[in-house]
């Protein structure tokens, strides 16, 4: 089967770079982005590359080559699906907030809706990859919604016919494309030979055929589960060890390095910080939680439950320390917040870490400013889920800050002045190379350096007069 045009339902942070890059790379496919969301597939379609909704390095330049030739964005979602061989679930499926399985479970109405929407408006054959993660067995439901189509007696007269494949995303944030041009691996889980192998055949345009696994459908669900799972596993695994640094006087970049130099380790994902944020991880583990619950597996579930305990845990430790060093009041005193982004090079704050240390600190009564290159302040005041007797624009535009208040400031070197504790949640790469004499005539004494991401060099900061404290250090 060769596949002519594709149609990806979800213009998210995985469905637009994921499509961007099928276009680049396949010139004979085009390729319709669509989404129930109108601002979103406008800002996709701005004539300013600056205002695209995702911000991924290298996402604007291949944008501008195969938008409106190829690669296009729309809110034509049953237009666009009647017309297409291929078709993408990318849409978001957030966990459940209330019935069985609240706070754990993944709530499937967005991707039921989808699978209802294809059932209705496809045309001929049509193949429907589950690109978002889901628990392992929702490629059942999809193809029961499907198969009640093709085989419903009032549709008798239609030639509608489905296969439905799982081909998880591994990208992750910041770094999308260039995992999506160069992936360690691309998985196809399914039961047809020829959907598989016309799947593969897309990849085949830029990826090695031997990086291309064949699974059956439930094991690409779960490994995509299980391989986000572990990841995250080994950020809780190192930032327990973080604090055991901490009382000790090891160096938990020592450990990590000496540790990671075993290549049955291996060196990635040991760093330790405030945290593992970004939409995937919890919802991921949570899922697995529940899972296990359901199919009566409590040990498996509190084993995998207490990985995302851990990272709650070391949030609110750092929150804790920080009090307790700056004499255990944050009243009136001012804190900087460098970085609100869950990691660098995104604009996606979904789970950060410096959401929970912000209330924290904010409920001990701090005045922050916060600081980020790419995250806009109305994003961090839905996050933050500000009630504030005064409204939010009208204290943006205050210089004195008040109690348990904050501000945005663009400026880095501003953000200092008269601050009395700076605390680093993102490793953005312009936080590398502060001047810290300049820093240390900004502040109020005594003044201290939380770095929770290890991107200071501890004795410029130390000479310039500045108290430190570095995630697991132990000195
Ligand atoms: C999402 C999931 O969170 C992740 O688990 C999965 O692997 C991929 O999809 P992401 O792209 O980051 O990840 O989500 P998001 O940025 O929220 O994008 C989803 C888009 O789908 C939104 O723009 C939303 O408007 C759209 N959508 C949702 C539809 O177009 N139709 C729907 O019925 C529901
Ligand atoms: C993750 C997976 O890596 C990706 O394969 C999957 O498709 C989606 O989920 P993402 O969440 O975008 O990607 O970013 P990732 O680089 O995995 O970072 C997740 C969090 O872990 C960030 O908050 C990051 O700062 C943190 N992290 C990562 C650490 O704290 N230490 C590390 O060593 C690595």
């Amino acid at each position: 089967m060769q596949i002519k045009k594709i149609c990806c339902i979800g213009a998210g942070y995985v469905g637009g770079p994921t499509m961007a890059v099928i276009a680049d790379k396949c010139p004979s496919i085009h390729v319709d982005v669509v989404d129930i969301n109108k601002k979103r597939i406008q800002k996709w379609n701005s004539p300013n590359l600056e205002e695209l909704p995702v911000y991924e390095p290298g996402l604007k330049e291949i944008i501008k080559r195969c938008r409106n030739k190829n690669l296009k964005f729309s809110t034509s979602i049953k237009e666009k699906i009647s017309k297409a061989d291929m078709i993408f679930i990318s849409v978001n499926t957030p966990t459940k907030k209330k019935g069985f399985g609240a706070g754990k479970a993944s709530d499937l109405k967005w991707v039921e809706a989808c699978a209802r929407q294809v059932a209705l408006y496809a045309s001929g054959h049509t193949i429907v990859v589950e690109k978002s993660t889901l628990p392992v067995r929702t490629a059942g439901v999809i193809k029961e919604i499907l198969n009640e189509c093709e085989v419903s007696p009032r549709k008798s007269h239609s030639n509608k016919t489905f296969d439905v494949l799982s081909n998880p995303e591994f990208l992750a944030e910041g770094s999308a494309i260039n995992d999506l041009i160069t992936p360690d691996r691309v998985l196809i889980g399914g039961d047809t030979q020829i959907a598989i192998e016309t799947l593969a055949k897309i990849y085949q345009n830029w990826v090695p055929n031997e990086k291309i696994l064949r699974t059956n459908l439930w094991s690409s669900e779960l490994a995509k589960l299980t391989s986000n799972a572990f990841l995250a596993q080994r950020i809780s695994s190192i930032n327990s060890i973080s604090a055991i640094c901490e009382q000790t006087g090891a160096d938990i970049r020592e450990v990590s390095k000496a540790i990671g130099s075993d290549s049955r380790i291996g060196s990635k994902f040991l760093n330790s910080g405030p945290g593992f944020g970004g939409s995937c991880f919890k919802k991921d583990i949570l899922n697995i939680v529940y899972l296990s619950e359901y199919f009566g597996l409590p040990e498996v579930a509190s084993f995998w439950e207490s990985v995302v305990q851990l990272n709650n845990w070391q949030q609110h430790r750092i929150s804790k320390l920080i009090v307790r060093k700056l004499f255990g009041t944050l009243s009136n005193k001012k804190i900087v917040i460098l970085g609100f982004a869950f990691k660098a090079n995104t604009n996606d704050t979904r789970e950060s870490p410096a959401i929970n240390i912000c209330k924290d600190l904010l409920e001990e009564g701090a005045s922050l400013v916060i600081h980020d290159p790419k995250v806009c302040s109305e994003q961090i005041n839905f996050d933050l889920k500000f009630e504030s007797t005064n409204n939010f624009e009208e204290q943006q535009n205050k210089t004195l800050i008040e109690e348990g208040n904050w501000i945005k400031e663009n400026d880095l070197s501003d953000s200092f002045k008269d601050a009395d504790a700076a605390v680093f949640l993102t490793e953005w790469s312009e936080y590398k190379n502060i001047n810290w004499d300049d820093v240390y005539e900004k502040m109020r004494k005594p003044s201290w350096i939380f770095d929770a991401r290890s991107i200071t060099n501890p004795m410029e900061v130390r000479n310039a007069g500045l108290n430190l404290w570095r995630i697991g250090d132990g000195l």
